[in-house]
């Protein structure tokens, strides 16, 4: 008798025709609308299956899995995965996945854009323009932060971090960064970046960068008094994780003319956005879009449904995901936000 096919869930609708190569292996349950899915729904899904496709919409910990008895892979969506309890996972024998490289450029793009729409102040005079306010040219309006020859810094140095610094070259910065860990002497002159402790890379960039990775050790690590020594007149960029930011101090700070202008991709509490932020003008707010362009989001999927194939022990690196999640040095304490 033929070995029942292994199963599948898909939570999140992807795109169908990279989905699609799954069922060459697999019997695959798909979801068909965006969801957040309740735990319980989760851990229902995950009971029943050997394998998940999964986004940063799915929170899977420890009481996801309890019952997962056939589960032996998840594979995200994603290059963060502060989504997925890969201890909880990992003691379980699952093995989990994410998407590293190939967003590393798109994202990059965007967190430089982000950075310089917040300090040249271009939603906020886009919306003046469509208010119907522009009169006539003003000489004093709309001044905004200078960009080129400014001091760039950059917290969390991965790929994605090495990306915007080599972008900051082009515009004549100088670039600081902090990280758990200092890069090697060639990257660091790939990419024109100065090592600094924390402290100093807050006081002395004009634009500061988020760029780390979320966990209960990174949580609000701007705070009200990391904010409280960055440069005044600074701006802050946040392409990472909401959680990193306590949102109010950073509201206060931007209402209090402490900082210049925020531009945030990422929130704590998404899709709801903090109302304090809402209600400032000086802050650029996009929904978690980074790595949102077409191609980037289509090689995405197809390096998780890599991964996914592979982990369950089909196609040609069957046993050997390629992108397979290895536990940070802290992930005794790595969290589901
Ligand atoms: C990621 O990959 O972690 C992004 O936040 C979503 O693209």
């Amino acid at each position: 008798m033929a070995e029942p096919r292994p199963k599948v869930w898909v939570s999140q609708p992807l795109f169908d025709d990279i989905v699609a190569q799954l069922d060459a292996w697999f019997d695959v349950t798909r979801v068909s609308e965006i969801s957040d899915h309740a735990p319980s729904a989760i851990a229902a899904a995950l009971g029943a299956v050997d394998g998940a496709l999964v986004t940063l919409n799915d929170r899977i910990g420890e009481a996801e899995v309890a019952g997962a008895t056939h589960l032996r892979a998840v594979a995200s969506v994603g290059v963060g995965y502060d989504n997925l309890d890969v201890d909880a996972l990992h003691a379980r024998g699952i093995v989990a996945t994410n998407t590293p490289g190939v967003l590393t450029e798109t994202t990059a793009d965007f967190g430089f854009a982000l950075m310089m729409a917040a300090a040249r102040r271009i939603t906020e005079a886009e919306h003046w323009l469509r208010a119907g306010q522009w009169q006539g040219w003003g000489f004093h309006k709309l001044l905004g932060a200078e960009i080129h020859g400014t001091t760039l810094g950059i917290l969390g140095m991965g790929r994605i971090g090495q990306g915007i610094a080599r972008r900051a070259r082009g515009f004549g910065m100088r670039v600081l960064y902090h990280n758990r860990s200092r890069l090697p002497g060639d990257v660091e002159r790939d990419c024109a970046a100065t090592y600094v402790d924390r402290d100093t890379l807050l006081a002395r960039s004009d634009h500061l960068v988020l760029v780390l990775p979320y966990s209960a050790a990174s949580h609000h690590v701007i705070d009200a008094d990391a904010l409280a020594r960055m440069k005044p007149g600074a701006t802050l960029t946040n392409i990472a994780r909401g959680g990193l930011i306590d949102e109010d101090a950073l509201a206060d700070a931007l209402g209090g003319g402490r900082l210049a202008a925020a531009g945030l991709d990422v929130f704590e509490g998404e899709p709801a956005v903090n109302p304090r932020l809402l209600a400032c003008r000086n802050v650029v707010l996009t929904p978690h879009v980074a790595s949102a362009s077409l191609a980037t989001r289509r090689a995405m999927v197809a390096l998780a449904v890599e991964n996914l194939v592979a982990a369950l022990g089909r196609g040609p690196d069957a046993g050997r995901p390629p992108t397979p999640i290895a536990p940070p040095p802290d992930a005794g304490r790595h969290r589901l936000r």
